[in-house]
Order: C-alpha cells, then sequence, then structure tokens
C-alpha cells in the first residue's frame, strides 16, 4: 500500500521546522505531493526526489509567504502555517477556499494558533501571523463538525516551538495525526496522547531532522476493499491497515462481504487481507463520524457499494454535509439514491448501467470509477484529474485485478473534444 497522502502532506509541512535534512519514504506519486513540493520549494525548502522517497532541506532564511495561486489548487496547503510560524515566528498563507465537498473554515486553526501567543489578521485573502514568542497554553480545538485535522496538525507543529507546555483539548485522533506525532517525536519534540482527544506538547525550541516512513493510506486501502467487493471479487491486499479501518470492515462485513485477516503480524497496521463477497449484499446504514468512526473520506466509495445490496441502506454525512456530488453521477447510472440534506437513502438496484459521467471532487471521482467497474457497459469518467490527487494509477492497480479500465491520452482527448483528461471504465 502507498503511504498516505493525509499524513504525508503535513509531514512534508512539518520539515520546515528542522535544523538539517528530514527523509521521508515510501510517499504516494501524486498531484497533491508535487504541489506540496512545488509550494515547499517556493518558501525555500529544498526538495530532493529519489523514487518514493523525499529528502527535504529546510533552509534557515527561507521564505514565509505561501501564495494563492498554489493554496488555491491545494486545500491541504493550510498546514505549513503552523511550522513557518513556529519557524520563522511569522507566516502569510493565503485563506484556502471552499470546494466541491463543501465550506472549508479554518477557524479553528487560528483560534488554536492564538492561544499559543499569535496574532492573527486577514490582508488582502491571506492570514497573516505573527508571534515574536510562542507560549505553552490550552488549546480546545473542538468544532460544529467534530475537531479538525489539520488544525490539530498546526497546533501541533506550533507548540513544539512554544515556551512550555501546551495540552490540545479535543485534538483530532485520526491515524494521520499519530503518524505526525511519531515524525516530530523523532525530530526531538515532546508530543504524548496523539491519537486521543488530549495531545501535550513540551515546547523544545529547535527541531533536528529525521527519517521517517510514512504509515500506509487507508483511504486507498479502504477503497481498494469496496472495489473487490463490487465485482465480487477475491481479492489478496498487501500492508493493509486493518487497525485504522475497523468501522469501516465492521460496515463491509455487515452487508456480507468477507475480510479475513491472512496473517498474525502485529501491529496490524501493515497486514495481509483477503476480500471476497457474497453474490448480492445486505443493505446497512452508517454515519460518517470523526476517527475512529466511519472516515467521511470513503462515504462515496460505500454509497456505490450499497447501491448493489438488496433493500434500502441509509448514509448519514456528519463531516462535510453536502460531500454529495457523486449522487447525481450515480443516478445517471441507474442507481436509486434519495438525498435529504445530510442523508441519502439508498435503494438496492440489480444492475446500474454505464454511462458518461464527471468527477467534481477526489473522493467521488473513486466512487465513479468502481461504479464503471460493477456497471453493464462502459462509463466514461471525465475530469479525472480531482482522480490523480490521491489515487496513483487507480487504474493500473485495478486492472491488475481484471478491471478493465483505459486511460484517454489527455492531448489526444484535447485535441478531439477540448475537453479535460477522462478515463472510460468498464
Ligand atoms: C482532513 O481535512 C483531510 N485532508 C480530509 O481528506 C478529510 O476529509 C478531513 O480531514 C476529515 O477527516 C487532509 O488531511 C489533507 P477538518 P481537514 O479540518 O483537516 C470543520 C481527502 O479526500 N472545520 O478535519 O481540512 C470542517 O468544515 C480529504 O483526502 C471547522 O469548522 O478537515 C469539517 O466539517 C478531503 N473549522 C470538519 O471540521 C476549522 O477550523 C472536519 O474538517 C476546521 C475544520
Amino acid at each position: 500500500m502507498d503511504g498516505s497522502k493525509n499524513a504525508a502532506l503535513p509531514e512534508m509541512a512539518a520539515a520546515l521546522m528542522a535544523t538539517s535534512p528530514v527523509h521521508l519514504r515510501g510517499l504516494p506519486e501524486l498531484s497533491d505531493i508535487d504541489n506540496m513540493v512545488r509550494l515547499l520549494a517556493e518558501l525555500g525548502c529544498e526538495v530532493e526526489r529519489d523514487g518514493r522517497d523525499l529528502r527535504l532541506i529546510p533552509s534557515a532564511d527561507g521564505s514565509c509567504h505561501a501564495r494563492y495561486d498554489i493554496v488555491r489548487t491545494m486545500r491541504a496547503s493550510i498546514c505549513v502555517l503552523g511550522p513557518l510560524l513556529a519557524r520563522y515566528g511569522e507566516a502569510r498563507v493565503a485563506m484556502p477556499g471552499g470546494c466541491a465537498i463543501g465550506d472549508r473554515p479554518v477557524d479553528l486553526h487560528l483560534r488554536g494558533l492564538e492561544a499559543l501567543g499569535a496574532t492573527i489578521e486577514l490582508d488582502g485573502g491571506d492570514i497573516v501571523a505573527k508571534a515574536d514568542r510562542l507560549t505553552g497554553a490550552t488549546v480546545f480545538l473542538g468544532g460544529p463538525f467534530g475537531s479538525t485535522v489539520l488544525g490539530t496538525a498546526n497546533v501541533m507543529c506550533a507548540a513544539t516551538h512554544a515556551e512550555g507546555v501546551t495540552v490540545i483539548e479535543s485534538a483530532a485522533c485520526e491515524p494521520e495525526i499519530m503518524d505526525l506525532a511519531d515524525m516530530l517525536n523523532r525530530m526531538g519534540a515532546s508530543i504524548t496522547g496523539a491519537g486521543t482527544p488530549r495531545v501535550t506538547i513540551r515546547g523544545r525550541g529547535t527541531l533536528e531532522g529525521c527519517d521517517h516512513r510514512v504509515m500506509p493510506d487507508r483511504i486507498v486501502a479502504g477503497t481498494l476493499a469496496i472495489a473487490a467487493a463490487i465485482t465480487n471479487g477475491d481479492v489478496t491486499l498487501e500492508d493493509f491497515p486493518l487497525d485504522h479501518l475497523l468501522a469501516v470492515v465492521d460496515r463491509l462485513q455487515a452487508t456480507g462481504v468477507s475480510v479475513q485477516r491472512m496473517d498474525e503480524l502485529e501491529p496490524a497496521q501493515r497486514c495481509t487481507v483477503k476480500i471476497t463477497s457474497e453474490r448480492r449484499l445486505k443493505p446497512v446504514l452508517f454515519t460518517t463520524q470523526p476517527y475512529p468512526g466511519f472516515p467521511t473520506d470513503l462515504q462515496a466509495q460505500m454509497m456505490t457499494l450499497l447501491c448493489f445490496a438488496d433493500g434500502n441502506s441509509i448514509v448519514t454525512e456528519k463531516i462535510f454535509p453536502d460531500r454529495f456530488l457523486h449522487v447525481s453521477e450515480l443516478t445517471r447510472m441507474g442507481a436509486q439514491v434519495y438525498r435529504q440534506g445530510g442523508t441519502v437513502v439508498v435503494q438496492g438496484v440489480q444492475d446500474l448501467v454505464g454511462a458518461p459521467v464527471m468527477a467534481s471532487d477526489l473522493r467521488g471521482s473513486a466512487s465513479l470509477v468502481l461504479a464503471g467497474m460493477a456497471a453493464k457497459g462502459t462509463t466514461t469518467v471525465s475530469r479525472i484529474y480531482h482522480l490523480d490527487r490521491g489515487y496513483a494509477n487507480l487504474e493500473c492497480q485495478l486492472n491488475t485485478l481484471g478491471a478493465e479500465i483505459e486511460r484517454f491520452d489527455p492531448d489526444a482527448e484535447a485535441q478531439a473534444q477540448a475537453a479535460p483528461s477522462q478515463a472510460e471504465v468498464c
């Protein structure tokens, strides 16, 4: 399994704080990673690539301005805010806009950094943060939709350079935060409680470089497991982060999908599992929650699987209530999906029928590829640049499992239709 995009991005940003080179290993080959490399280079951090490994050489006198034209292409750029503030005592980061899955506020990030003594102003669409000195404090990061993953990352990074002890209450518990804390501790930080709602950081002043292997990508792993199930396949997945996907495995098993562990290695973050499923699936209910609940990043993919269940399933999205752009596209393929606000009823059908559909966001695009694999006939998914942000050659992985997916040549496509790249899934 490739390294996790959502762990790698804040870890690349955290490298800005190091006073010597940082080696990150096992990164996925994704456009979001490329964008972060571009942003770090602009900030004065030299990045050398060696396959899936990066060597990051931060600068003592780099820039602290993350410009809008990079930030607008990738909201996750906001995760340089805390590291820049920690390293340089100031940061100018363009306010990330919303995106296809809904509003993406950063109020909790800013409130957290202010609690550490930063002054925050908005200037021409940029967040301007300044702190002559950061001081440890108790920071509450609970919001109306739970905690904030990248907000926790920002405050954790800044707190490593604060004088005294910082306690983050209502911290995000996602595995990506645990992986970041593990990396920061290798750099000389003193962080305890990562993965729980209360994280304690003892300020250290400076951080050294380190050598860190990024955790496996649990969302890609979950997507591949659903791909196996939706095609009634018989697939063995290696390096599978089983204990980071227990909520997803619980729901898969409730539908009649078998997830069988094939080894007894501990911890079960990189184990081997065998996925098979019954011919017809049972309907289930699930609600997306902060970790360890069902991850919002697998909601669209699971909804697609439930289109093939015998009965009505109910999907409730509690993290990004508008994260349903895939619903109308699945309907074009014959799915019976009815949305009421943040809840969707999925009435199972015998088959989906291939059709031209359009991707609008990263995980929604993956759900359309899965639908195309299981549908009768051919499906063409356009705007798959969304897919490439979070999946490295998904079609190659799926084709090795028996799928028939062909990526159109973007140039030929551009000449033919002056349209963005697309893939044909059947
Ligand atoms: C991370 O985004 C992930 N991205 C997202 O994955 C993931 O969906 C999300 O966490 C939730 O798990 C990366 O790690 C790069 P949040 P993040 O701040 O940190 C609200 C993918 O597909 N909120 O945890 O930006 C927010 O509106 C991406 O890989 C505030 O109200 O998400 C949302 O409803 C998509 N105020 C909820 O909290 C804030 O200051 C969770 O957002 C911040 C967030």
